[in-house]
């Protein structure tokens, strides 16, 4: 069976990290709205049926306008209100296609952070040729820091070997179903701590598989990073 794929674009977040009167998705860069250009380069992958943004309820009048004024009349773009926290967020959207009565064992979702503007057409596609395969696909480069364990944050526990180290990125593609599954597995306690679907599918016992991203595809998180970003926009 053609597999149905989706994008759901996370701008659910509050961005307290970077400050500011407005969540960080919706600040500027080199001019356009971070979100919008995350928007714009998932609406030139024909498979996505259909784009999914979520942002915070009290933000979506706001994402509305922001997208007629940037993009036009788009009728690929779905809002949903966002959830408590990522993972939340990302249930938000599939609770949404469940009650659409668009999803099956099919249905693939690639879900990203809207604040990784930078993100390209081939990583995303990358990402729906493994989860088609039923592999959940992750979207990561090699560490180039070490990485070091501390339990405490005064001493360090264990240097691991830098060649066995990845950062991870977002897309993250996978079935929509299967991460529900797993997800609806999990303790109030493990939700709180998992941070990003690959840490749900390895608790519940799900291989887990790996695409090339890139250097460039950062995650403004903090003032510094959207200094970067204009750069990379020049
Ligand atoms: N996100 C979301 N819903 C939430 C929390 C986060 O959709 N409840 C999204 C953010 O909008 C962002 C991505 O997930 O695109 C990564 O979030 P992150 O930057 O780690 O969190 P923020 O809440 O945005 O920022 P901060 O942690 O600094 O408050």
């Amino acid at each position: 069976m053609k597999n149905k794929v989706f994008g759901v674009v996370l701008a659910g977040g509050s961005g307290t990290r970077m400050g500011g009167t407005r969540p960080k998705q919706f600040q500027l860069i080199a001019d356009r709205p971070i979100l919008i250009r995350t928007l714009e380069t998932f609406l030139r992958v024909p498979e996505l049926q259909q784009v999914l943004l979520v942002t915070p309820a009290a933000w979506t009048e706001h994402s509305c306008k922001l997208i007629e004024q940037y993009l036009g009349p788009q009728s690929r773009i779905q809002l949903v209100e966002g959830g408590m926290d990522r993972s939340g967020s990302l249930m938000q959207a599939i609770f949404a296609l469940d009650a659409a009565g668009v999803l099956d064992e099919d249905t693939i979702l690639v879900t990203h952070d809207a604040v990784r503007p930078f993100v390209t057409v081939e990583m995303i596609e990358a990402g729906i040729a493994l989860a088609k395969t039923g592999t959940p696909a992750m979207t990561v480069i090699p560490a180039t820091d070490t990485i070091i364990c501390s339990q405490d944050g005064k001493r360090i526990d264990q240097v691991p070997d830098r060649a066995t180290m990845y950062q991870m990125q977002t897309p993250q593609t996978f079935g929509a179903l299967m991460f529900r599954r797993c997800y609806e597995q999990l303790t109030a306690e493990e939700r709180g701590t998992v941070t990003d679907a690959s840490g749900v599918f390895l608790r519940t016992g799900i291989a887990v598989g790996m695409v090339p991203g890139d250097k460039t595809n950062i995650k403004i998180t903090w003032p510094e990073d959207l200094i970067i970003a204009e750069q990379f926009c020049r």
